[in-house]
């Protein structure tokens, strides 16, 4: 059978892909090797067939684990495992750096070693900065990079360690920036969880700034789709932009979120900006739809009404992973308590 090897497995996109492959390529085993940092959660593995799923404690920094878990018989390394929220890497940038460059430089060498067919980075629209407002700009794959945040400039680090790899040992590489995900199982620092789980508590609802960055949203699974095309048939040494041509103000957002949901937008509090703020990110899907033929399925309100429902039904995991480590969390960002603002 042939092994996939799934970094940060345990997080809301990893899961979402390991659900997705055991779904539709039954040939498939897996390997799911996640540190289990504040966002991993085994609870998102729940009812994953244990016969074609193998979860492994590891993190992707340190070689000797890494090589102890990589098969010889590994058909594709899927690299999500990252520290992600950009406003952690503005507090504090080490764990950026630890995780998202060295830790692909780890997973390189590894796969080297081991001889594994095809290596797929997951990178972030967020490499190549900031568009204009009101222009008809979009993110290319032959954008300039321009990270803007210590977090963008961790996963530009990590694209250029994978192209080198490519460049200089004819690793198999392909690379894909996406840009904001939304779905089930989104660690509720983030902007979308964070208002809903707010707002299903009738409890404030922060918003940097003016509430006018843009952000191109996608649904996770739709992503994930996109991913699974990029790994089975994505040119070796290409880069993909994965986005659904969905931009949105980060205010239309929460308002819709708010309208659907029947809470007042009287929740909205607008709070200081975050520094540094990217303004607009717009992604031009072109060319993977072209060369691999991926729609995305969901619209932005059919996406949006699965992902509250989701989060309607799974109070329980919403309220374990709004205690402790997100707590402290919350507190350090905003100065309050969770639902004090
Ligand atoms: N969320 C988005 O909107 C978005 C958009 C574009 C790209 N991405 C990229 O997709 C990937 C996944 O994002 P996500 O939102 O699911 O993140 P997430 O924070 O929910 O999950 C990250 C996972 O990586 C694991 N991890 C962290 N450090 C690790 C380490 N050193 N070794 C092994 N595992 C480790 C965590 O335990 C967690 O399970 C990231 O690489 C991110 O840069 C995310």
């Amino acid at each position: 059978m042939p092994e996939i090897f799934v970094t940060g497995g345990a997080g809301f996109i990893g899961s979402t892909f390991v659900q997705l492959l055991l779904d539709e390529r039954p040939d498939d085993t897996i390997t799911n090797f996640d540190a289990l940092s504040y966002a991993g959660n085994l609870e998102n593995l729940e009812g994953f067939d244990k016969r074609r799923h193998r979860f492994v404690h590891g993190d992707i920094a340190d070689s000797k684990a890494v090589l102890a878990a990589l098969g010889e018989n590994t058909h594709a390394v899927v690299n999500f495992a990252a520290e992600s929220h950009v406003d952690r890497s503005i507090a504090k940038a080490a764990e950026f750096l630890t995780t998202n460059i060295i830790g692909t430089q780890v997973l390189l060498d590894a796969a080297r070693t081991r001889g594994v067919k095809r290596f797929i980075q997951v990178s972030t629209d967020e490499v190549m900065g900031s568009l204009p407002e009101n222009e008809a700009a979009f993110f290319t794959e032959n954008s300039p990079f321009a990270p803007n945040s210590p977090y963008a400039a961790s996963k530009a680090a990590a694209e250029h360690l994978v192209r080198a790899a490519h460049h200089t040992f004819g690793l198999d590489t392909v690379i894909t920036r996406c840009g904001n995900n939304y779905g089930p199982r989104q660690f509720p620092e983030k902007f979308l969880p964070l208002a809903l789980s707010n707002a299903l508590r009738d409890e404030a609802i922060p918003l940097y700034g003016d509430g006018g960055n843009i952000r191109d949203w996608i649904f996770v699974e739709d992503h994930c789709r996109a991913l699974l095309l990029a790994m089975e048939n994505g040119r070796s040494g290409a880069v993909y932009n994965i986005g659904a041509r969905n931009e949105q103000p980060n205010i239309d957002v929460v308002q819709s979120l708010l309208d659907t949901l029947g809470k007042p937008r009287s929740l909205i509090r607008f709070v200081t900006d975050r520094p540094g703020h990217d303004r607009r990110y717009a992604i031009d899907p072109t060319l993977i739809e072209k060369e691999l033929n991926w729609r995305p399925r969901e619209t932005w309100e059919s996406g949006l009404q699965k992902t509250i429902q989701w989060y309607l039904q799974n109070s329980g995991w919403v309220e374990r992973t709004r205690s402790g480590a997100y707590r402290d969390y919350y507190r350090q960002q905003y100065g309050t308590e969770v639902g004090a603002l």
